[in-house]
């Protein structure tokens, strides 16, 4: 589109030419306009349907004499050629039956590239006003929508996945098998590292001083810890003896129990009983109770119960199964 205001030389000629066109379709005789003088002619005189300017020079100076359009300019500047488009109008409105006002406003609007929306109210040219016309609104950017950029494989990593896809599979399970097969083994190991222990107590330990039993008693110090009484009595041949008797009965094996008021050992399963001695006198109980070995060391008693005395075989006879005391 071109820039470029038109001047009133052609805005005057596209008018001519309008008429022109305008006269060879309806060659009716135009009657000829009065005169007017155009100093003395106001705008709303010159815009008046009862004068009629018929010639350019009458047009000319109806326009002049309103001040819209300089006397020897070259070009009206923007907003005078809007003053300038009313008056044109305002002068082809009264030269009846020429082309009508609208057409003459559109031709000259397109040839102007005066947008419709700009068009100024006749109430506001009739009063001599400049119109304000409003710019266009910018129409909204439309914004660009955000995008995920997918990074791109390649051909040839696309084509090495597809391949090995099914024997990477097949690796991981036979990884995974082997990890889980090793992590048993190595529990297994650790559990053979560990086996199940069973703590019995030392076959020798000390059981103290001489003075810690009493002539004729009976010590149930170490039964439960050892399985062992230790017995310090005279009544086994008239000697001053002290022995160690394990805590088994004779019969089926339970484990007596001393009976100091009745002085002796009962076994609470079949009521075998048995002298402080060991000597077995009622019950089931076949023989007498066993001894197990006793001695002094280092002052202190102290029982071997890896070695063991029955006396139905003589064996209390044996000096390892006591100590005899003076
Ligand atoms: Fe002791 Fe039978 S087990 S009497």
């Amino acid at each position: 589109m071109d820039d470029k205001k038109p001047s009133t030389s052609d805005i005057l000629a596209k008018i001519r030419a309008q008429k022109a066109a305008a006269a060879a379709v309806t060659p009716a005789p135009v009657a000829a306009p009065a005169p007017v003088a155009a100093p003395a002619v106001t705008p709303a005189a010159a815009i008046a349907p009862q004068s009629k300017p018929g010639s350019t020079k009458d047009i000319l100076a109806a326009i002049r004499a309103k001040g819209a359009i300089p006397a020897a300019g070259p070009s009206a500047p923007a907003v005078a050629g809007v003053s300038v488009q009313s008056e044109v109008k305002a002068v082809a409105a009264s030269t009846s039956p020429r082309p009508s006002v609208q057409d003459m406003l559109k031709a000259v609007r397109e040839g102007q590239g005066v947008p419709s929306s700009a068009k100024p109210t006749v109430a506001a040219t009739s009063a001599g006003k400049v119109p304000v016309v409003a710019p266009p609104v910018p129409s909204k950017p439309v914004m660009a929508s955000k995008k995920v950029v997918q990074p791109r494989r390649g051909f040839l990593m696309n084509a090495v996945v597809t391949i090995s896809y099914p024997f990477l599979s097949a690796f991981r399970v036979a990884w995974t098998s082997m990890a889980a097969v090793t992590g048993v083994a190595t529990l297994g190991t650790a559990r053979f590292m560990f086996p199940n222990v069973l703590v019995e107590p030392p076959s020798k330990f000390k059981v103290g001083p001489m003075s810690d039993y009493p002539l004729n008693s009976v010590s149930n110090k170490w039964k439960d810890q050892y399985g062992v009484w230790i017995v310090h009595t005279d009544q086994y041949e008239g000697r001053n003896l002290v022995f160690a008797l394990a805590s088994v009965c004779t019969h089926l094996g339970c484990t007596p129990s001393w009976l100091d008021g009745e002085q002796k050992f009962k076994c609470p399963c079949h009521g075998s009983g048995f002298y402080m001695t060991g000597v077995n006198f009622e019950g089931p109980a076949p023989r007498p109770l066993e001894r197990v070995g006793l001695k002094i060391a280092e002052g202190m008693l102290e029982v071997d119960k890896s070695v063991k005395f029955q006396g139905e075989m003589g064996q209390w006879n044996d000096a390892a199964s006591f100590v005899e005391l003076a």
